[in-house]
């Protein structure tokens, strides 16, 4: 093996995304812009991973030599028990989307929360402090974007849920955060016009589905900030109903971008390349 070649080999770094299905995931794109704008060697693939294989990849991280993997649905609960260590923040919102491998020591991140944050502060609300946010969803992704939101002491949270259950549970178990109200999705429009921000969670509205909306858009106060993680299509019709009525609208394509550039950051310990990875995304929505 000539010099070069040695020297690829032990530098290359191997990186991927497991999911199932994984094949509609833009993170392959947009990792890949990644590592050719830093000028890094290495890869990121796409890996299709069913449920009852999940131990054994994992393991593999390890036998394989990946620096680390994306882990998306329906992996990011399970996973953790795979792992070495799982990072107090990951711990608390009970999820997993990040995996570092540290010399053969697998430790989980989730950098959705704080991937959400900063998207919605960079482009739609610089101060959260004070601000009255109603969440639509208590899943997985509700639990990383309200745990994120918390820390920055919101006036309060409303979560509203299609199963009422599951937002008291979680304004339960984070009681001592903040000031947490549950209600069900057809409770909501009474917290709407006193809303802030308005952050759908759920996948109502999601390609193909793309004439869903999560709530009815009329009551949804004139200046508010409405977001949606939803990131295909780029504007919702929950977003295109907010803006005909005077909201700020805020499109899930921030939080995708900053949350493979928080992973992307603990892989390389470079900053991520967020203008080249945004404009292939884009170039493939
Ligand atoms: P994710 O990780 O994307 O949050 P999840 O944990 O399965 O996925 O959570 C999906 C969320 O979207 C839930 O809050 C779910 O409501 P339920 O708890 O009642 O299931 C919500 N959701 C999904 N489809 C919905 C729909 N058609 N109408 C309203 N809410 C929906």
């Amino acid at each position: 093996m000539n010099e070069e070649r040695r020297l690829f080999n032990q530098q290359a770094l191997l990186l991927g995304v497991m999911g199932d299905p994984i094949k509609h995931s833009k993170s392959p794109i947009m990792h890949s812009a990644a590592l050719r704008e830093t000028g890094l060697e290495g890869s990121y693939v796409p890996l299709h991973i069913v449920p009852d294989q999940l131990e054994e990849a994992i393991s593999a991280i390890r036998t394989l030599g990946f620096r680390g993997v994306n882990v998306t649905v329906p992996h990011k609960v399970k996973v953790m028990e795979f792992l070495d260590e799982v990072d107090e923040g990951a711990k608390a919102i009970g999820a997993v989307n990040t995996i570092v491998n540290d010399n053969g020591r697998l430790i989980g991140y989730n950098t959705d929360g704080i991937g959400y944050l900063r998207s919605l502060k960079e482009e739609a609300v610089s101060e959260i402090k004070g601000r009255r946010i109603v969440v639509i969803g208590a899943g997985g992704a509700a639990r990383g974007i309200i745990h994120a939101l918390l820390a920055e002491r919101p006036e309060s949270v409303v979560i509203a849920n299609r199963t009422v259950g599951s937002a008291e549970r979680l304004c339960a178990e984070w009681n001592n955060l903040g000031q947490l109200i549950a209600c069900g999705i057809h409770e909501v429009d009474s917290h709407l016009a006193s809303s802030d921000i308005i952050i759908n969670t759920t996948s109502v509205g999601m390609s193909p589905n793309i004439d869903e909306v999560p709530i009815s858009p009329e009551l949804l106060p004139e200046g508010a900030v409405v977001s949606d993680l939803i990131y295909n299509p780029l504007r919702t019709k929950l977003l295109q109903e907010a803006e005909q009525r005077g909201c700020r609208i805020h499109s899930g394509l921030g939080m995708f971008i900053y949350q493979g550039a928080y992973a992307f950051e603990y892989w390389t310990g470079q900053p991520a390349p967020i203008a080249a990875m945004r404009q292939a995304v884009i170039e493939v929505l």
